[in-house]
């Protein structure tokens, strides 16, 4: 059959297959622990453990794109927040869910698609870990109080903003937060226009966004604070590397009366 598009999935879908496929490439980036990239630490990103600090966000129900290995997955946990924590990559969410074990903190495989092999030894609850696209996990909450990716929406394809929008749409509660840390544009990442990548069939190993760009792309939420990640010492606790932008956003409370039928 030719005539394959009927509806908007169907043309992302045919959209993505312009681009290598995330997968094998995040479970053999996440085999090779010994490669020693600075965000395989167990840390959390500076970011989040400042707008913790400052008390911009409160403990509530906490969703992590693009969870990875699970490093701010399992710090938001382990203060308290209860965490659905998504990655394609089947290895990284393993080593996710070996870290909150050692971490002590009890998995909660009830409703998660992740491999499903803790044992829940810790006394704290630990994130649920799905393995899935971002855009496909069956997450058991209809709203959460905070929306993080650290890493993930620069790896999308362009037009997969469009689906982005949707789930923070769809996920995100009134007055929650969504922050992001993203390939800084003038520091790393690739500044080809969205129409040139289609044409490429490549993202350049991610793309880069400058503080205006990532305004405009979340207008519909109230920036509280976008910034270069601070650069930490490799002995500090925190992660941070400067050439992340990172954001904090929140979704306006809407004041329009609820419709009646
Ligand atoms: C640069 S890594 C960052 C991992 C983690 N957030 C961290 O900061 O340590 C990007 C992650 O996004 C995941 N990823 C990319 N596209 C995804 C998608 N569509 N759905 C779920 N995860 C995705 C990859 O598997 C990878 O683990």
């Amino acid at each position: 059959m030719n005539r394959t598009i009927r509806t908007t999935e169907d043309v992302l879908t045919l959209l993505d297959g312009l681009f290598p496929p995330a997968e094998p490439f995040w479970d053999r980036f996440y085999a090779d622990r010994s490669a020693g990239r600075p965000f395989f630490a167990p840390k959390p990103d500076e970011n989040l453990a400042h707008y913790l600090d400052r008390g911009l966000l409160a403990p509530g129900r906490a969703l992590d794109l693009g969870c990875g290995n699970g490093r701010n997955a399992i710090h938001l946990a382990s203060l308290g927040f209860e965490v659905d924590a998504v990655d394609l990559s089947a290895t990284a969410i393993a080593w996710a869910e070996e870290r909150a074990r050692e971490a002590g903190l009890g998995l909660d495989t009830g409703t998660g698609t992740g491999t499903g092999t803790g044992t829940g030894t810790g006394t704290g609850t630990g994130p649920r870990f799905h393995r899935a696209s971002i855009f496909e996990a069956e997450l058991p909450h209809t709203r959460y109080d905070l929306v993080y990716d650290s890493g993930c929406l620069h790896h999308l394809p362009p037009h997969r903003r469009v689906s982005y929008l949707a789930l923070l749409d769809r996920v995100l509660a009134p007055g929650g937060h969504f922050a992001v840390t993203a390939f800084a544009a003038g520091a790393t990442g690739s500044e080809r226009p969205d129409e040139e990548l289609y044409r490429l069939g490549a993202l350049e190993g991610g793309l880069a966004y400058s503080p205006d760009e990532l305004r405009s792309l979340f207008r519909g939420f109230t920036p509280l604070e976008i910034r270069p990640m601070a650069a930490q010492d490799p002995d500090s606790a925190l992660f941070g590397v400067p050439f992340l932008l990172t954001a904090l956003f929140q979704r306006t409370v809407s004041l329009r009366p609820a419709a009646h039928p």
